[in-house]
């Protein structure tokens, strides 16, 4: 990701707090990790930090579970901090004293507010350096106030600001107090520095807040700040699942809105999950109740029934799934008709004009132009040729217990109903299976091939059988 031109290396780091455990959210997932947008909230923080400074200036700091969180976002090439004890905000800053020292200037975000945008960051840091300020707090005045930490101004309108007060330190003529910290601030490192060992843990949760470097930093006679948040909505956090969800549906909608406008018909957005990496070409409609997770990419002109799950996949245009498919890590061509009730499980290349039916499961299957498989088939490991109609309940049988094994079908062939094919199997071009066949051995090229037992009559033996029933039992 490009960085925006902030200033030097050596001007900016990024910290982010995500070392707490979350006790709200009465889960067993650090909070972090929790997912919104699917995405977790950490990796959207990361993202918006990632636009303004490079990743070697992003400082992540990580505690509770750290190894967990660590390895879900190691990929972004930021740095970690340990924080092995939970302490509180101002704790963790902390902790991390050694890697911001060399920086002029920290910008210090929450691991749990995923809405921040980096825009709002630089507009942070461009009102933090024009006050030559040594810490820079971010407010808001939300309707509902409660559990947030309330600003207090020198004069009513002062940007200078001597203190914030916690929820839970209210004094009753302080309750009346609408502007709160959202929990995102710039500072000078020096100053910050020279006074973060003044912190006390005189609060009821005898943690050390990072909030009363506002006091301490004011008391030392040094500038504070507070920059008013352009979109308040952005800094919202995730402390319970339910704040989490209403972030998540916040998320979802503008992802939807986003497609909407470049020509995606959404019936009932609100009903339906979309990641913010998806993709959808226009004039495609998107029925309520569908699932499209991951790098998903549909093209045009295609409809997406109602209640499928399509997650990693790749799909033309002009495709229909109908209700209720399942499909992962799987491309599909144009023109394909898939479901309803189908299976896709990852590894599938589902050709142009191919039709799958009801009940049809495939993996790592290979089905070219116009292949149908209409109704209850599994096809496993499998190659089929062009135009090669598959049966009702066929089989291709490609575990042996120990491997797995392929099944290759040639072109304009014919399986026949309720057919398994013991792979490693090969059918050729042409050929027909007849009904209820075993396959072990090649079919060759052009044959019709019968592998069952063969039928029998018996004749007279119904007859037979009811003239039995109808004597008498023995007294
Ligand atoms: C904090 C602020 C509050 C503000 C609110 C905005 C403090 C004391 N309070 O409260 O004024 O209104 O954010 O959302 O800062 N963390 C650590 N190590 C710790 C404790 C926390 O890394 O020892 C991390 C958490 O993982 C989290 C972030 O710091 O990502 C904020 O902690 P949290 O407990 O959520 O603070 P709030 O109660 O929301
Ligand atoms: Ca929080």
């Amino acid at each position: 990701m490009a960085s925006t031109e902030v200033a030097s290396d050596s001007n900016l780091a990024v910290v982010i707090m995500a070392a707490g455990k979350g006790t709200r959210l009465k889960s067993r997932r650090p909070k972090v990790l929790h997912e919104i947008g699917g995405k977790p909230l950490l990796a959207h923080v990361i993202a918006a930090a990632g636009q303004l400074v490079p990743p070697s200036s992003i400082y992540a700091i990580v505690g509770h579970q750290a190894e967990a969180v660590r390895a879900a976002v190691a990929s972004t090439g930021i740095n970690f901090v340990e924080q092995t004890v939970q302490r509180g905000t101002g704790h963790a800053v902390q902790s991390a004293s050694q890697a911001i020292a060399g920086y002029q200037n920290i910008l210090v975000l929450s691991g749990d507010a995923p809405l921040i945008q980096s825009h709002t960051l630089s507009a942070l840091f461009a009102f933090h350096q024009a006050q030559h300020a040594a810490l820079t707090l971010t407010s808001a005045e939300p309707a509902q106030p409660t559990g947030y930490g309330r600003v207090l101004h020198p004069a009513p309108g002062s940007v200078e600001v001597v203190g914030i007060v916690a929820q839970n330190m209210l004094a009753p003529g302080q309750l009346s107090l609408r502007e709160v910290n959202m929990g995102l601030y710039a500072f000078r490192t020096a100053p910050l520095l020279a006074h973060l060992d003044s912190l006390n843990a005189a609060n009821p949760l005898g943690e050390l807040y990072l909030t009363d470097m506002a006091h301490v930093l004011n008391a030392a006679g040094e500038r504070v700040v507070s920059f008013i948040a352009p979109d308040p909505d952005e800094l919202l956090g995730a402390n319970t699942i339910a704040e989490m969800m209403a972030l998540d549906a916040a998320l979802r909608l503008a992802t939807a809105r986003r497609l909407m406008a470049a020509g995606v018909t959404i019936l009932r957005p609100e009903t339906c999950v979309i990641d913010a990496e998806v993709e959808v070409a226009p004039d495609t409609v998107i029925e309520p109740f569908v699932q499209l997770l991951g790098s998903t990419r549909l093209g045009s002109a295609s409809r997406i029934r109602s209640y499928s799950v399509i997650e990693n996949c790749t799909l033309g245009n002009d495709v229909l799934i109908r209700q209720s498919c399942v499909l992962s890590d799987s491309s599909v061509a144009d023109g394909a008709r898939i479901g309803p009730f189908a299976h896709l499980r990852p590894g599938c290349e589902i050709g142009p004009d191919v039709h799958i039916g009801n009940f049809v499961e495939t993996k790592k299957a290979k089905l070219r132009r116009g292949v149908k498989a209409g109704h209850l088939a599994y096809l496993g490991d499998a190659e089929i040729g062009e135009n090669t109609n598959i049966g009702a309940g066929v089989i291709t049988c490609n575990y042996d217990g120990l491997h797995k094994n392929k099944t290759h079908i040639g072109r304009d062939a014919f399986i026949g109903s309720d057919s398994t094919l013991v792979a490693p199997v090969t059918v050729g071009d042409g050929a027909y299976v007849g009904a209820g066949s075993c396959l072990t051995k090649e079919v060759p090229a052009g044959s019709l091939s019968v592998a069952r037992a063969h039928q029998i009559h018996n004749a007279g033996w119904a007859e037979a059988r009811r003239s039995r029933r109808q004597t008498p039992p023995n007294p």
